[in-house]
């Protein structure tokens, strides 16, 4: 019997609840709130889910389980038909964390990582209403979002989907979010559960991870998503302890249902599905996007008697319990909304303004005032193309954007020089004919449908030279021309989904078409060259183009000249990531470090702003004036960045993940099987040290540590009083702003281990944050309260929660490694 199994092996692998310690103070996680939050009763006997599921044939109940073509949708991920026959309506299901991912335009809101760096849940509950209320007039039932997988490795190329590298933080923001979406009525799916850390083999990788660290790291997140209220949970793609996370009874029975209460609906992800009856009994119940195995095949295994059919219908009546709960049920889907692309613009510039992190400010660099404002060079290729989000199923098709250098130029003024060199030509340069016998056009050749163009010639190059060819091709990757050069092939079909998810302004050119780069180092000489191209359904169009030292040198050159003939630089360095694939280094990509250092060097009144997914390791740091992260800033990024440049508003967000000095310098590094993994398995060797615990532990310095950022004012922190609250406590203290600016201060508690447990503990855990906003001169007394679970570990031999009891250090500060005041207190078990 499959649940009985599941049971067994939750309580070995995950372990069960055990309320050694009760959740409470600061609410981590929280408990459920609001309109769409409610866990309604489960289904029983004369309910109306119940009355429903004895009316609806076999097919009619399968149809709720699997996914299928919509045949008037918006180019959403999932469908489900629903049963007209009886009142139940489709279900349209659409990605995703930054917005909603339809055919059609939507507010691009800043990635999620940048969203965290406000360290504000009021704002992550207007960013979650915002998609819900989007998500619904556009005619969608379910969100595929908040994803809530932590950052464990700097390389995971959705780093930016997510929230940080902290369980605390991460699990106030998504509950708020998940409030959020669901107070519009739209139904959140938190996702992937569980332990989907990384693309590389995420549709294989077994992640061998012990008890203790999934409870203490990657789980709260979710805990606290469904404490909120959401309706649905994503299955990973990966495996966990050796069976698929999709066919994982320890997790989606024991963790999420026996332990969390959860009374949702669990979809795979998308073909994540491996099996019928193991992944139905595992407490799997929803098949996306199609019905290879919850379709025919589960209608055979029923009819066969493989399965109980009372297995069909408990996945049926979770998928039912919730649409009731949203009101699905009441005879056609609640009235929907109209879009509010204004609200939406506003919620997006808010939180790209709230977020932005100002790593460095020497000299008064920023803000931009006086002379610095009125001469000014705008550098780099996301100054003058909006950088608005990442690639893969966290892209959305924009309201609108502008570009900084619009953005700039408008706030700079009339008398001001505001000029721009890009630094970096991104989209290649022509390959001359010239170079080329028999000379040939490789710009913009058009293919018709059913056509073949090719080309078989020698490319000559006068000296030794490392080119970067560019291809710009329309339609999908497969249809991409072939290009050879001296037999091998330039662009590879990229080994798992790498190949179909590009990434965000890079990877398409201004005219909409896709963008492949490879460098290759070419000797002087004669190079043959093929191209092969075939048109497909709708024809093909492409380029063939290049970049060499000489027309890279030739544009830093320029970005120099600009640079040394303006006051002050504002460089914008990006990095492109994308869903299916992980960065290989922490290093800006391309040749962007000697770019930053020529113009630094040039101008040391430079302020490079990083347009990236996650950390970057920065060689040219200590040349630069000032450096301001704004990760990707969604549509209204152009005005939030120059807000802040120029001072219009104070940098107030603070890193969510600690940013490492190198490739050597981190938790993943010099440790294959940590990262990316060994022979299909990848182990969390380094238990609870996640993130910045690690760089704790290990006495590594940071580049830039958790929780950092400036501003334009400064705080100073007095009198902290702790006192015991429960078994959690309180921490009050006073903030007062000492500048001239208003501004926003994010206060950080962080507790230290407990002498009474003999556990690997961290030298310092965040336990509770407030974000205040002060005038200047003004003082606030701030309470933080520190839930009895921020005082808890994992107690893996009794699976569960124990109270870190005993004198404990407790910190505030303005980061991980900025603490202002101390003190101790006495926890103890309280009433
Ligand atoms: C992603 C999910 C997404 C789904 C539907 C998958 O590739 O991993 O996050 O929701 O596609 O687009």
């Amino acid at each position: 019997m499959p649940g009985a199994l599941s049971r067994r092996s939750a309580l070995s692998l995950l372990g069960g609840t055990m309320a050694v310690a009760a959740t409470g103070g600061s609410g981590w996680p929280a408990a459920a709130s609001g309109p769409g939050a409610a866990t309604g009763p489960a289904p029983g006997p004369g309910s109306r889910v119940d009355s429903l599921i004895g009316r609806m044939t076999i097919e009619e109940k399968l149809s709720l389980l699997h996914g299928a073509k919509d045949p008037h949708g918006l180019g959403q991920a999932g469908y489900t038909p629903g049963v007209p026959r009886l009142g139940i309506p489709p279900l349209r299901l659409a990605d995703g964390p930054a917005g909603v991912r339809v055919t059609r335009h939507a507010t691009a809101l800043p990635a999620p990582v940048l969203l965290a760096s406000a360290f504000d849940p009021g704002l992550a509950r207007e960013y979650g209403r915002t998609i819900g209320r989007e998500g619904r007039a556009l005619g969608q039932d379910v969100l595929l979002s908040p994803m809530v997988n932590l950052i464990r490795t700097p390389y995971a190329g959705r780093n930016f989907e997510t929230f940080g590298e902290d369980p605390l933080l991460t699990s106030e923001l998504v509950a708020e979010e998940v409030r959020g979406i669901q107070d519009e009525g739209l139904i959140a799916t938190v996702k992937h559960f569980a332990m989907n850390n990384q693309e590389h083999e995420r549709e294989s990788i077994d992640v061998i991870v012990d008890e203790r660290t999934m409870r203490e790291l990657e789980l709260p997140g979710f805990e606290a998503a469904v404490r909120a209220g959401a309706g649905a949970v994503m299955s990973a793609y990966n495996k966990v302890n050796g069976a698929f996370a999709g066919e994982s009874g320890p997790l989606l029975t024991g963790v999420l249902r026996e332990d969390w209460g959860f009374d949702g609906w669990v979809m795979t992800d998308w073909h994540a599905a491996h099996s019928t009856a193991a992944a139905l009994g595992a407490g799997l119940d929803m098949e996306m996007p199609d019905g290879e195995y919850f379709g025919g095949a589960l209608r055979k295994a029923v009819a066969d008697g493989t399965v109980p059919e009372a297995e069909v219908d408990r996945a049926a009546g979770r998928v039912l319990t919730v649409m009731d709960r949203f009101g699905l049920l009441d005879g056609g889907a609640p009235p929907r909304p109209g879009r509010d692309p204004g609200a939406g613009a506003r919620t997006a510039l808010k939180v790209a303004t709230a977020g932005g992190v100002l790593l460095r400010n020497e000299r008064g660099t920023l803000p931009l005032t006086g002379p610095a404002a009125r001469s000014i060079a705008v550098i780099g290729p996301t100054g003058s193309i909006p950088f608005v989000s990442g690639g893969g199923s966290a892209h959305v098709v924009p309201d609108h954007a502008a570009s900084p250098l619009e953005a700039i130029r408008e706030r700079a003024g009339r008398g001001a020089r505001v000029d721009y060199a890009r630094g970096e030509d991104v989209f290649g340069k022509k390959i001359p004919a010239a170079a080329l016998s028999p000379a040939a056009g490789l710009e913009k050749r058009k293919v018709a449908a059913g056509k073949s163009w090719t080309y078989d010639g020698t490319l000559t190059v006068a000296e030794a030279d490392e080119w970067t060819f560019v291809l710009h091709f329309s339609g999908p990757p497969t249809g991409r021309p072939k290009v050879l050069l001296d037999g091998e092939e330039l662009f590879p079909f990229r080994a798992g989904l790498g190949e179909y998810f590009t990434g965000g302004f890079v990877s398409a050119t201004p005219d909409g078409l896709a963008v492949r780069r490879t460098a290759v180092e070419l000797t002087a000489g004669r190079h043959r060259l093929k191209v092969a191209a075939k048109g497909g359904g709708e024809g093909l169009t492409f380029r063939l183009r290049r970049t060499t030292s000489a027309t890279r040198a030739a544009d830093v050159a320029e970005a120099v000249r600009a640079a040394r003939a303006a006051h002050s630089v504002v460089l914008f360095g990006y990095e492109d990531a994308t869903e299916g694939r992980d960065r290989t280094t922490v290093a800006l990509p391309g040749h962007q470090n000697a770019l930053i250092a020529a113009v630094a060097e040039a101008n040391p009144r430079t302020t490079v702003v990083l347009n990236t997914s996650s950390c970057t390791s920065m060689p040219w740091l200590e040349r630069t004036g000032a450096v301001l992260q704004m990760y990707y800033p969604g549509q209204e990024g152009a005005a939030a960045t120059t807000a802040l440049l120029f001072g219009d508003a104070n940098p107030g967000g603070r890193l969510t993940q600690s940013f490492p000095v190198s490739d050597d310098r981190h938790p993943m590094a010099g440790d294959p099987r940590r990262y990316p993994g060994v022979n299909g398995r990848e182990e969390y060797s380094e238990g609870v040290r996640t993130g910045y615990r690690w760089y704790d532990a290990e006495g590594v310095r940071p580049l830039f540590p958790f929780g950092h950022g400036l501003s334009y004012t400064t705080f100073a922190y007095a009198g902290l009083r702790l006192r015991r609250r429960g078994s959690g406590l309180e921490a009050v203290f006073t903030v007062r702003n000492t500048g001239r600016r208003a501004g926003a201060e994010v206060a950080q508690v962080y507790v230290g281990p407990s002498p009474d447990l003999p556990l690997d503990q961290a030298g310092r855990s965040l336990a509770g944050f407030r974000r205040i906003h002060l005038r200047p001169g003004q003082a606030r007394k701030v309470t933080v309260r520190v839930a009895a679970r921020a005082l808890s570990a994992w107690d893996s031999e009794r699976h569960g929660w124990v109270l870190g009891t005993g004198r404990r250090t407790v910190e505030v500060g303005s980061s991980s490694r900025d603490p202002r005041l101390r003190g101790h207190i006495e926890v103890r078990h309280g009433s």
